[in-house]
């Protein structure tokens, strides 16, 4: 997952116990395989009675019925099934089968971050069309009873709405939570959420205002997602942050794209998926057929070519910070104080604490493995009652094991520290730790004390997170990814009373609000903010909506970031701003189709013959091309703006450069003379030739005077 990487690491050791019992009965030579069909045929047509069929001609009668895992049958055309290789490959040859691939467990990944984006209480709102905004949330399931959720002052959900309540036992859906579904099996079905994930991401996008909501105190203030008084519908596709299962998520889209919603929010994938066989990307495509926005986490891998939401239909969010950050300041007895990074909301019950350094609290390790406190190392006898000093971001997992009073750990990252920590901890540079350290061995009895996080304003935001997935793009080369930055540190959003806030077993307490950090809490946020634009903007296609947030976002400040636009995109979402702005790059289910046929891609429909281009030719509000090394290049990328702003306005380009490319506009004037009119012009950019793995960057921007209307443009090379 994502919210943090410790948390990650506790819940590896439940997840195997889990699977086991999924499976255990099942026939181990099969696995599931999701077998895709495009989309539902015209007319009379039963999708499950021609997925039995299929099944039945390779399998036979009396195995087929059993095999069948899942008929998708209300948005597209596809079925799940446990077939052996043998047999999925026989299924594959099939003329109306366009893909097939393994089904596998993928990984999930207050709210003062909505002002930080300029997106206030006071901003101008729409209350009645929002309230029929519908946002999908696809995740771990949702707290029914929080207060982000509670449906005081609405009305019934709006007439388009199709979907249900079916959330199990003890599970009542309000009017504010319009719908809940359940995909995952086993034990007691329910649609409640178990580890807090999906109540987070539902409420940052979503969630009611409510006033004063905080962390143990940290973060006070009101909780709100970006469209208050919209409404929220909960797709179950897993239990725990590691298990969110292929043939669920498409279920969950199949079902989602049927019942109505507007927008959906998915914080969950797992490494770059070639677009044939990434059920999100099949999901996606499909709800953006019916005119629905799907935003995707960009991943929490954090190095360069990592970013798993790929499709050029797909919104895809990085992660970065707000301007308020957490310290934990540690006294030491000699009088010094170090400030270190940390959401810790414990007070430790005194001061002055024997601190003592994983070397010393292990009785049968190497120095080198006890330094950084490796669990099996420490001796609880040595451990015991004091705060343990680890070589290693995430000691304190084994310090609260081993049963220490707190843990101070090293962290290299400037605005992250530890967080979800089920004892007082804090995060030092390695300069402070390294004063730590020579306390420790300047005297017998070094003692210290880790005070309760404070926020600070931090002015260095917005930082693109050091765990955000970079770019490039290793599926489709000639499309940036990730498409724009947004919040993701330190977010407060609503959580799960079934988990303590930390999910450690030794962590008793239970939190409504929680903080946690990932891309999987930046995505719902451009979730709320592309729900806000669409408020104003009923009949704007998903790719409008995404172009209007791209080209009106704020430019981040490269300098601080060796990755760029493979790390931010165009930029930091900034969702008033895109209420208008100006011109945008639209493209329709056509555009994505011969885009598709254009990389050689035909499984969403047969390729027409005459095709030719490439994919960044898309009509997409950022421009990138993969280019060889050393030698010299021209690209050209064509596109179309749409003049969503006054009727008569005249827009000139301006190419903020750089001294490495040469950038050219044609025609470098726009003139519109009527609200909805298009206009083309093709970027041209050439250079003498770039070393490997080098990229390069520069930005078009059309101004009316008003407007700017700004796109990155970048080249790079393997
Ligand atoms: C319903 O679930 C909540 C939260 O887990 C629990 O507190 C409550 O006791 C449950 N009610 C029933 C009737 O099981
Ligand atoms: C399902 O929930 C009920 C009531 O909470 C409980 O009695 C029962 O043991 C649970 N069953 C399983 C399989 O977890
Ligand atoms: C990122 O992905 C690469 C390639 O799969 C993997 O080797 C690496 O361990 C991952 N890093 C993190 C922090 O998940
Ligand atoms: C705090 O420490 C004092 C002195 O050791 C003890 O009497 C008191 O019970 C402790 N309080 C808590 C809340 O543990
Ligand atoms: C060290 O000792 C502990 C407790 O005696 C034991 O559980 C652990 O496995 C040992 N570790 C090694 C590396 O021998
Ligand atoms: C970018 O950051 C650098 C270093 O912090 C600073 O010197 C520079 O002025 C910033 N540029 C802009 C445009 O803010
Ligand atoms: C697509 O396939 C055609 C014919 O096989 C080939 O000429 C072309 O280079 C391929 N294009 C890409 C982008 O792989
Ligand atoms: C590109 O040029 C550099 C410097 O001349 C050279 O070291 C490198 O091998 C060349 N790379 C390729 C792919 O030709
Ligand atoms: C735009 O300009 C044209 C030509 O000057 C004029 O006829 C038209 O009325 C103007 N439209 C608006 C909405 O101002």
């Amino acid at each position: 997952m994502s919210i943090s990487i410790p948390l990650y690491q506790i819940l590896a050791v439940l997840l195997v116990a889990t699977l086991s019992v999924c499976y255990g009965d099942r026939d181990k030579a099969k696995d599931v395989y999701i077998v895709y069909m495009g989309s539902l045929p015209e007319g009379e047509y039963s999708p499950t009675s021609h997925h039995l069929n299929i099944l039945n001609e390779v399998l036979g009668e009396s195995a087929a019925t059993n095999a069948l895992v899942r008929s998708y049958s209300r948005s597209f055309n596809a079925f799940a099934a446990r077939l052996s290789d043998e047999e999925q490959q026989r299924i594959a040859s099939k003329k109306e089968v366009l893909s097939v691939f393994p089904s596998r467990k993928l990984q999930l990944q207050t709210t003062r971050s909505w002002d930080f984006m300029g997106l206030t209480e006071t901003a101008k709102r729409n209350p009645n069309v929002e309230s029929n905004v519908i946002i999908g949330v696809i995740d771990t399931g949702i707290w029914p009873e929080s207060e982000s959720f509670s449906d005081e002052g609405f009305g019934p959900p709006p007439k388009k709405w199709k979907g249900v309540c079916i959330g199990g036992n003890n599970f009542t859906c309000n009017n504010k939570l319009i719908g809940a579904r359940v995909y995952t099996s086993g034990g007691n079905t329910t649609a409640r959420d178990k580890v807090g994930h999906g109540s987070h991401t539902a409420s940052t996008a979503a969630g009611n205002n409510v006033l004063d909501a905080s962390f143990y105190g940290l973060a006070k203030g009101n909780a709100r997602g970006g469209v208050p008084s919209a409404r929220i519908a909960a797709y179950k596709v897993a239990e725990h942050l590691d298990n969110a299962e292929v043939y669920n998520i498409l279920a969950a889209f199949d079902d989602a794209i049927a019942d109505g919603v507007d927008i959906i929010t998915i914080s969950i994938g797992m490494g770059p998926t070639p677009l044939d066989s990434d059920s999100i990307a099949i999901g996606s495509f499909h709800a953006m057929w019916e005119g629905i926005l799907t935003v995707q986490a960009a991943g929490n891998n954090g190095s360069r070519s990592s970013v798993f939401s790929v499709a050029p239909w797909l919104f895809s969010i990085a992660a970065s910070s707000i301007d308020r950050k957490f310290i934990s300041k540690v006294d030491l007895a000699n009088g010094k104080t170090l400030v270190g990074n940390a959401v810790n909301s414990f007070t430790l019950n005194g001061t002055n604490f024997p601190l003592v350094y994983g070397k010393a609290a292990s009785s049968n390790c190497s120095d080198d493995d006890a330094r950084s406190c490796d669990e099996s190392c420490l001796d609880r006898n040595l451990v015991e009652g004091k705060i343990l000093v680890c070589d290693s971001e995430t000691g304190w997992i084994a310090a609260s094991s081993s049963g220490a009073l707190g843990a101070i750990t090293t962290f290299s990252h400037e605005n992250v520290g530890p967080s979800g920590v089920p004892l007082p901890s804090s995060g030092l540079t390695p300069e402070n730790y390294d004063v730590v350290k020579s306390f420790i061995s300047s005297t017998e009895n070094a003692l210290g004390t880790i005070l309760k996080s404070e926020a600070i304003v931090d002015t260095t935001a917005p930082l693109v997170a050091h765990f955000s997935s970079r770019g490039p793009n290793s599926i489709v080369a000639d499309i940036l990814k990730p498409d724009i930055t947004a919040p993701g540190i330190n977010i407060l959003a609503a959580f799960s009373l079934d988990t303590s806030p930390s999910q450690s077993n030794v962590d008793k307490r239970s939190a409504k609000y929680n903080i946690l950090s990932g891309t999987s809490m930046s995505c719902p946020h451009a979730a709320g903010a592309a729900a806000y634009v669409k408020t104003f903007h009923p009949n704007w296609s998903p790719s409008a909506i995404k172009s209007a947030l791209m080209t009106t976002a704020w430019p981040m400040n490269a300098t601080n970031e060796v990755d760029g636009e493979f790390a931010f995109g165009a930029g930091h979402i900034n969702p008033v701003k895109a209420l208008e702005p100006g011109l945008v790059y639209d493209a329709s289910i056509d555009d994505y189709i011969k885009m598709l046929c254009n990389i050689n891609i035909s499984f969403f429909s047969r390729c027409p013959k005459d095709i030719s281009g490439s994919a960044k030719d898309l009509n997409y509000p950022s421009m990138q091309a993969l280019i060889e090394s050393n030698n010299s290049f021209t690209v050209k990328f064509p596109r179309i703006v749409t003049n969503v702003g006054l009727a008569n306005s005249t827009y000139e380009s301006k190419v903020i450069k750089n001294s490495q490319i040469k950038v050219s506009v044609e025609p470098s004037t726009l003139s519109f003379e009527t609200s909805g009119e298009k206009k083309s012009f093709i970027v041209t950019v050439s250079g003498k030739g770039l070393p490997a793995s080098k990229m390069v960057s520069a930005s078009l921007v059309w101004s009316d005077g008003t407007h700017n209307v700004r796109s990155p443009i970048v080249v790079y090379t393997n």
